[in-house]
């Protein structure tokens, strides 16, 4: 489905009765990533799982995409579909970002808070060089400068040995990212603010994911925001990288199962 916001269309999924639960991916990511989810979880739970613009089947609008602008995307889409109760926000890494930026423009539009493989401290001055240096090489050479290295990270090394299949549905899905948007996301990542000094005054129920071999976004990362978010609980899962849901469906699922059977329907 598709519907018009202000500069962009955007694409998305709306399946599922229950608590709603807004799924947002990462980058270079489109709402493709979601699907174990979308498949299993739609008996209990209303999933609502946009591509970001430039993302997916979204039209792509000249960057930088902040992760406040990202986020007022996801403010209006809930109001155009006519979305009035909170709702689960469910952000995977630069999703998680986004779902940061969410919660401290619209905390009345969340009901909590499910941050995956993600942090709440911004770039250091090396990771926004890293960013500037790969924006680069996208606008010198296209996308495919940087897909295969990042799809190497992407996923724990035992994912990426033994799973092929998986490697070849990620790469598909990074394929499916505009320029724009790769461009778009980098330098929006790069100027995002510290949330940390946030993180001691949400006050929804938050679980935090994160894969214990997570390349990108290490699972220190996961406990420093467990350690000042109020009530939070975590599940690390063993032998998974970057892409937890992907990678291990069946552990993430219960765990996200159980958060949201403390929301009632
Ligand atoms: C992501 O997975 O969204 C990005 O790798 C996050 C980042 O680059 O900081």
């Amino acid at each position: 489905m598709h519907i018009p916001l202000e500069d962009f269309s955007m694409a998305y999924t709306d399946k599922g009765q229950g608590t709603h639960l807004l799924l947002v991916h990462g980058f270079p990511l489109t709402r493709q990533l979601w699907k174990p989810q979308i498949d299993s979880l739609s008996d209990k739970t209303r999933l609502l799982a946009p591509d970001l613009r430039g993302h997916g089947e979204s039209s792509a609008t000249p960057g930088p995409y902040t992760m406040d602008l990202l986020a007022d995307d996801l403010n209006v889409f809930l109001d155009k579909i006519g979305i009035t109760q909170p709702v689960v926000v469910c952000g995977l890494s630069m999703g998680g970002y986004v779902s940061f930026a969410f919660y401290s423009k619209f905390a009345d539009r969340v009901a909590g808070l499910i941050l995956t493989s993600t942090r709440a401290a911004a770039d250091t001055p090396e990771g926004k060089q890293g960013r500037v240096e790969a924006a680069e090489r996208i606008r010198k050479e296209g996308i495919s400068a940087i897909v295969e290295g990042l799809l190497l990270k992407l996923m724990s090394p035992e994912t990426y040995k033994k799973r092929p299949d998986l490697v070849s549905q990620v790469r598909e899905i990074m394929e499916h990212v505009s320029k724009e948007a790769y461009l778009g996301d980098l330098m929006g990542m790069k100027e995002r603010p510290d949330a940390r000094s946030m993180l001691s005054q949400i006050n929804v129920p938050t679980l935090i994911i994160h894969g214990a071999d997570d390349q990108i976004v290490p699972s220190q990362e996961a406990r420093t925001m467990l350690a000042s978010i109020p009530g939070a609980s975590m599940e690390i899962i063993p032998g998974v990288g970057h892409l937890p849901n992907l990678e291990k469906p069946e552990i993430f699922n219960h765990a996200v199962g159980q958060f949201l059977a403390s929301f009632g329907g």
